[in-house]
C-alpha cells in the first residue's frame, strides 16, 4: 500500500480493480477534466513495507519451531565476506560469527529499518537498500551469498541468482534456506491452494521451482537437504 500515498499526493484516486494475484489498482485523477489514468501493480516491496511492523509476529510459529535452528546450523560456521540477500527484519544477524564481515541488502525500507535496529551494536554489519536483481557490487567480491526465504519472493529469481553468482568469488558458495515446489502430488495441490493467498499477503510463491532456478542461473548444487514437510523446506549449498 506504500504506493498509495505517493499516488494520492499527485492528485489521483485509487481503486482496487482486481483483488488477488497482482492487486491491480486503478489510479485515476481527482480532477474531472483530466483524461489520463494509470494502472499500477502493488509491488512485493510495497507488501513488505506494509507488513514490516507485524512481520515477525506473522511467522513466529515457523520461526520458533523450525527456522531458528536451521538458521543457526546454516550460518554459524561461515567466515569471510558475506552478502545476505533480502535481509528482512534481520533475523539471521545474531547467527553470523562475530569474525565475519556481513553486508545485508533488502529492497523494502520498512523491513530494513527493523534489521537496522537489530544491527545497532554490530560493527561487522552494514545494511543497504538495494534490489537483488541489480546488485551494486563488483564481480567476485563475496565468500558467501546467503538467501533465506527470499528466492520465493523476488519477482525475477533467476535474474537475482545470476547477480548473486556474479558477485561470488569463484571459490565462494551460495547458502539458501527456502520453501520450494514439492514433487509430492498432495503437497503440490496444497501449495497451489495457498499460493494466491500468500502471494497477495507477502508476494510469496509457494509453487516456485527454486532448485531449477538455482541451476538455471548457472550454479552447481552441492547439497540439497530436506529440512521439513517432505521436500518443501530445503537447505541448499551451491557453487558459482
Ligand atoms: C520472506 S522475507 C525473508 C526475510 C529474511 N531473509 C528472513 O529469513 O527472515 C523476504 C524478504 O525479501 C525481500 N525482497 C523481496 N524482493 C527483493 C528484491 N528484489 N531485492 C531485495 N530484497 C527483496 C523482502 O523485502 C523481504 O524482506
Amino acid at each position: 500500500m506504500n504506493r498509495f500515498p505517493e499516488v494520492l499526493m499527485r492528485g489521483y484516486n485509487v481503486k482496487r480493480i482486481v483483488p488477488g494475484k497482482y492487486s491491480l489498482l486503478l489510479c485515476y485523477p481527482k480532477k474531472a477534466n483530466q483524461e489520463e489514468s494509470v494502472i499500477c501493480l502493488m509491488s512485493v516491496v510495497s507488501k513488505y513495507n506494509r507488513i514490516a511492523p507485524i512481520y515477525e509476529l506473522v511467522d513466529l510459529p515457523l520461526e520458533l519451531f523450525f527456522f531458528r535452528e536451521w538458521r543457526k546450523e546454516a550460518l554459524s560456521n561461515l567466515s569471510g565476506k558475506i552478502l545476505e540477500i533480502g535481509v528482512g527484519t534481520g533475523r539471521n544477524l545474531k547467527y553470523y560469527p562475530v569474525g565475519c564481515r556481513l553486508i545485508g541488502i533488502d529492497k523494502s525500507e520498512g523491513m530494513l529499518r527493523r534489521a537496522q535496529e537489530k544491527a545497532g551494536g554490530m560493527k561487522n554489519v552494514t545494511l543497504y537498500p538495494m534490489d537483488a536483481e541489480h546488485l551494486e557490487f563488483p564481480d567476485n567480491s563475496f565468500d558467501y551469498v546467503v538467501a533465506t526465504f527470499v528466492l520465493c519472493t523476488i519477482p525475477d529469481p533467476v535474474k537475482a541468482l545470476k547477480e548473486m553468482r556474479r558477485v561470488l568469488k569463484p571459490s565462494g558458495e551460495l547458502i539458501a534456506l527456502e520453501h520450494v515446489h514439492s514433487n509430492y502430488p498432495f503437497i503440490d495441490f496444497l501449495e497451489h491452494l495457498i499460493n494466491p493467498f500468500l502471494f497477495f499477503l507477502l508476494g510469496d510463491h509457494t509453487t516456485r521451482n527454486t532448485m531449477r532456478n538455482i541451476e538455471k542461473a548457472g550454479f552447481t548444487i552441492e547439497e540439497a537437504r530436506n529440512l521439513a514437510f517432505k521436500d518443501v523446506f530445503m537447505k541448499v549449498r551451491a557453487k558459482p
